[in-house]
């Protein structure tokens, strides 16, 4: 069979109507390749034209270039028309509505993030102060020995470091390094710069974290935090260091829990005093959380001891002070009435989100 104008008329034809048809541009591409493609129709012609007279080849010639010029210009208005199909398919799943308000049904409202109860005290322990006329100061988690335990009148080997079991650093630096016990060093960072800038005397308290190799359990933790205080004033004594105990515990706590100083021992004060509260879970009856002694131990204090003031060029004789350092953790857990500590850490959104 020999091809004729006829055949290339209706196969033209039936192909333009698949061009058409095609609903994707992957059929689209199907289509155009079945119709111009290397097997394609229009080919199929081509070759059949070798065998044909010169002027039949010439007429059925023109007539396939002509069918390929349709079947070009059919696929590229359809593809025109399938991008822009497409495209706009995309915009619209694309959309967005503004107007749209979130059915809380089917999607409750999400609750907002707070400051953490011990972040809370912090501030709350810092306006309490602040009101008394402190100033807030801080200083670094790491510290060297000397901060740490030398200037606060504890040196290498003084029994008194067993009262803090401490994480030291390797840092590969002449100095020993650690993380810091106590908030007390920040004492000796303000002295200093006091004496540096001849601007004594000084009211001040310092928040911060410390670090201890302590097991947790109820009342501890290995990171906690403590609020240091330190007044260098003149003719400051024992009854200026006990008022101010005594302020803040019913600024803080309320009238009715009650405080004691009980004599203790620490290196960079003399005389020193434990500062307890009674515990606020049991109230003073005795309960798992103070041991059974109705009373929780808060901090230690005491009027800055004179080798102190001389590691730091204070002089002891024109200048008096004292210092105290309470747990920050402890505050919050007697203030809300936390029986174990280690909640605090825990991070359960059930306990955060009580506070
Ligand atoms: C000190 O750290 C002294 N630097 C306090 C001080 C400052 C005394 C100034 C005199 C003058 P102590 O080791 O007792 O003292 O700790 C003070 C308070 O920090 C404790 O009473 C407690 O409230 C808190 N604390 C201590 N260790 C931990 C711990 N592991 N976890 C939570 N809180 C702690």
């Amino acid at each position: 069979m020999t091809v004729d104008a006829k055949q290339i008329e209706q196969a033209t034809l039936s192909a333009i109507a698949s061009i058409r048809a095609a609903s994707s541009l992957g059929e689209l591409r199907d289509a155009e390749s079945a119709a111009t493609g290397k097997q394609g129709v229009l080919i199929g012609f081509r070759r059949e034209l070798g065998s044909l007279e010169p002027e039949q080849k010439r007429e059925l010639g023109a007539l396939i270039h002509t069918a390929q010029e349709q079947l070009t210009e059919a696929v590229s208005v359809c593809r025109a028309g399938l991008e822009a199909k497409a495209r706009a398919q995309e915009l619209e799943a694309d959309r967005l509505d503004l107007s749209e308000t979130i059915d809380k049904q089917v999607r409750p409202a999400l609750s907002r993030g707070h400051r953490h109860l011990v972040s809370q005290t912090r501030d709350a322990l810092e306006d309490v102060f602040c009101a008394m006329g402190f100033s807030v100061a801080d200083g670094p988690e790491v510290e060297t020995d000397w901060y740490n335990f030398e200037a606060l009148n504890i040196p290498p080997a003084h029994p008194a470091r067993g009262m803090w079991d401490t994480f030291y650093l390797d840092l590969g630096e002449a100095e020993t390094v650690l993380l810091r016990t106590h908030t007390s060093p920040v004492q000796i960072h303000l002295m200093e710069e006091a004496v540096q800038a001849n601007s004594l005397p000084i009211h001040a308290v310092m928040p911060g974290r410390c670090f201890r190799r302590d097991t947790p359990d109820a009342r501890h933790l290995a990171a906690f935090h403590q609020i240091e205080g330190l007044v260098v004033d003149r003719e400051i004594t024992f009854a200026d260091l006990a008022g101010t105990i005594e302020t803040f515990t019913a600024a803080y706590f309320g009238p009715d829990i009650h405080s004691r100083l009980r004599p203790a021992y620490f290196p960079f004060t003399e005389p020193s005093a434990e500062y307890e509260i009674t515990c606020t879970l049991c109230r003073g009856a005795g309960c798992r959380t103070c041991s059974m002694t109705g009373w929780i131990e808060l901090g230690g204090c005491g009027m800055i001891d004179p080798a102190v003031f001389e590691a730091v060029g204070i002089d002891s004789k024109e200048w008096s002070g004292f210092a105290f350092g309470f747990g920050i953790d402890r505050c919050a857990q007697m203030r809300h009435q936390i029986p174990d500590m280690r909640a605090l850490i825990e991070n359960d959104l059930r306990f955060v989100e009580q506070f």
